[in-house]
């Protein structure tokens, strides 16, 4: 069975509240990672609709600081599947209250695994892209399902085709 990207589209949104934010009255950077784990999760139990566990966070760029009150809303996707595992991307928006103009703040790649009852890896259905960003997420989730390999020291980094590739 093939999907496509937007099946696994999981939409959180949620407001930032004091409780939630570091001594700058900003979003605290473990609350944002775990609701984007949140989404992610959802969004590999969509596409594969298996039980899902987080193998490795790959990329988080906190990129801009998320004051309190902010209306912030998380847009997770599957980017690649391949046999057990999954790539996900989160994207991470605030709205302005009047204009409701939405600005990017953060995003997060993520790689769950799909497991049976036992916890073992199990096979998934395979993706097809069909946006310009969604192929553009596709063709480089293997460098980064490497480097994550690599880093996790379960790759020999010689074997590693696409990073070879990418940096002779
Ligand atoms: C994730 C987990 C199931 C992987 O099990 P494993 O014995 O390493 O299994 P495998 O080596 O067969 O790997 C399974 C898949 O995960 C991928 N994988 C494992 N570790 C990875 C990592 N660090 N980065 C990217 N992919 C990874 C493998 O490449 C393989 O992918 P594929 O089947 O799509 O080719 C296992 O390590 C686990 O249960 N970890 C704990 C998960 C958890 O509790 N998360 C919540 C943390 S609080």
């Amino acid at each position: 069975m093939v999907k496509t990207p937007k099946e696994s589209l999981t939409i959180l949104t949620d407001m930032v509240l004091p409780g939630e934010t570091n001594p700058l009255g900003n979003l605290f950077g473990g609350e944002l990672l775990a609701r984007m784990d949140r989404a992610c999760s959802i969004a590999a139990q969509r596409h594969s609709r298996k039980i899902v566990v987080t193998a490795s966070v790959n990329h988080v760029a906190f990129n801009k600081a998320v004051p309190v009150g902010s209306v912030v809303t998380l847009e997770a996707k599957v980017s690649r599947a391949f046999n057990s595992s999954m790539e996900i991307y989160v994207d991470v928006w605030i709205e302005d209250r009047e204009s409701q103009k939405r600005t990017k703040v953060n995003e997060g790649i993520y790689t769950f695994v799909a497991v049976d009852k036992t916890g073992t890896p199990t096979k998934i259905p395979q993706i097809h892209p069909e946006t310009k960003l969604e192929k553009e997420r596709f063709e480089s989730a293997l460098r980064r399902k490497q480097l994550s390999l690599i880093l996790s020291g379960k790759m020999n980094p010689k074997d590693a085709t696409e990073l070879k590739a990418l940096f002779g």
